[in-house]
């Protein structure tokens, strides 16, 4: 089972898992260079993952296919479902954590509440869920609804929704719920989660609303940003917030970030410019107007740009974080942002999807493990 991580002052690494063929960077080439998405590169790209030295694996959802341009493409599709992929991913690891996205918004408690015992329970403790509240009208529509519930609504009905899902995990006698949003009463059948108190929750809410529920309700925020300076800006609106809901534990923060390693100088900053030159512009408008529309935090990345600008700007990681260089390189970088801010993990998003990349980055763990600032898995019995 995974237990919580007590050593802050060491890095731990998730690998944001295909969703699509690419997920940033919105390429052409990046598209085409991964093989279509089936049962057997899922296994191995997983099975490259636990091999390397990452401790989890992030899966992203969304429900809506307005997006065709993308769907061509290969743009963040095809996205297979993320609890049931997860699933999938449990039976064929031994010890790597899954973090599978699953909305508040258009579901009901009890649903997360089963679906995450019975992950939490066959994986042995490994399940952590990113909660999301979803954006944009499509989706909603989707579930009967003619638009999406108000932003920071949503995120009051996401805390009134994971405290219900918590009780129902961890309380022996049957709950009588009567909230704002929702109407439980009783108890769920066996399994109950196998970590205690409750699975990992992670959120990426970057607003107000959605930090504060992070604060409330949650164990660890990723954030998007595209640089040290701007992760810094974001710990330092958290500790006001943890502060101000009363919090004890520190919440782990988590950048998101672009990462390519190649043996030699230069050789990675020149293929991330090649892949953003083939970048698939009708697409990446698809996918930013929806991210534009509705999550206000990535709208203000882009502050003063033009929707063009923006979309190509986001469409090639440029809202993003990102280590390029040699393994030597790439580490000195991940040192000096462990030295300058409260990281304690990263989500690693590697543009081209083989498992070649993935294993090719325990080069860079080895470096940060002579560095002081990372230690194997296996040596602290696999916590997050
Ligand atoms: C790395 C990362 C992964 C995310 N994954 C999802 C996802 O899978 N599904 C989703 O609906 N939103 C996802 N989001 C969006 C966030 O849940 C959140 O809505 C966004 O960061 C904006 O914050 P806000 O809701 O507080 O405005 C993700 C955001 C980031 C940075």
């Amino acid at each position: 089972m995974k237990t919580r991580r007590e050593n802050r002052d060491e890095l731990s690494f998730g690998y944001f898992f295909p969703t699509g063929q690419t997920d940033h960077i919105w390429s052409e080439e990046a598209a085409q260079a991964t093989p279509p998405l089936n049962k057997r590169v899922f296994i191995d790209m997983a099975r490259a993952a636990e091999a390397a030295g990452f401790d989890s694996l992030f899966i992203a959802d969304t429900w809506s296919g307005h997006q065709r341009a993308a769907e061509r493409g290969g743009h963040q599709s095809p996205k297979y479902h993320a609890p049931m992929l997860a699933m999938g991913l449990f039976a064929v690891t031994e010890h790597i954590g899954i973090i599978s996205t699953f909305h508040t918004t258009h579901h009901k408690p009890a649903h997360i509440a089963r679906m995450g015992a019975t992950l939490d329970a066959f994986s042995e403790g490994r399940w952590g869920w990113n909660v999301v509240t979803g954006f944009g009208d499509p989706e909603a529509r989707l579930f009967g609804e003619d638009m999406l519930v108000e932003h920071d609504e949503r995120y009051a009905m996401a805390g009134e929704f994971v405290e219900i899902v918590k009780r129902l995990w961890t309380e022996e006698e049957p709950i009588d719920v009567d909230g704002k949003y929702y109407r439980v009463r009783g108890r769920i059948k066996a399994p109950r989660p196998m970590q205690k108190p409750h699975p990992l929750l992670v959120s990426a809410g970057a607003s107000p609303a959605g930090m504060r529920f992070a604060a409330e309700h949650c164990d660890m925020l990723v954030v998007a940003g595209n640089s040290v300076e701007k992760v810094r800006e974001t710990e330092q609106r958290v500790g006001p917030i943890t502060e101000a809901v009363g919090r004890v534990d520190p919440l782990g923060v988590s950048p998101f970030a672009i990462v390519i390693v190649r043996e030699h100088e230069g050789e990675a900053e020149e293929e991330y410019e090649r892949l953003c030159q083939s970048l698939n512009y009708e697409a990446t408008v698809e996918l930013t107007a929806d991210i534009l529309g509705d999550i206000k935090s990535i709208e203000e990345l882009f502050d003063g740009m033009t929707r063009e600008e923006a979309a190509r700007a986001w469409g090639s990681g440029r809202g993003i974080l990102k280590f390029l260089g040699t393994a030597d390189q790439v580490a000195e970088q991940l040192v000096e942002m462990k030295r300058t801010t409260a990281t304690t993990n990263i989500l690693v998003n590697f543009p081209l999807w083989n498992p070649r990349e993935v294993l090719d980055f325990r080069g860079v763990l080895d470096r940060l493990h002579d560095a002081g600032v990372w230690s194997p898995p296996e040596d602290r019995d696999h916590s997050w």
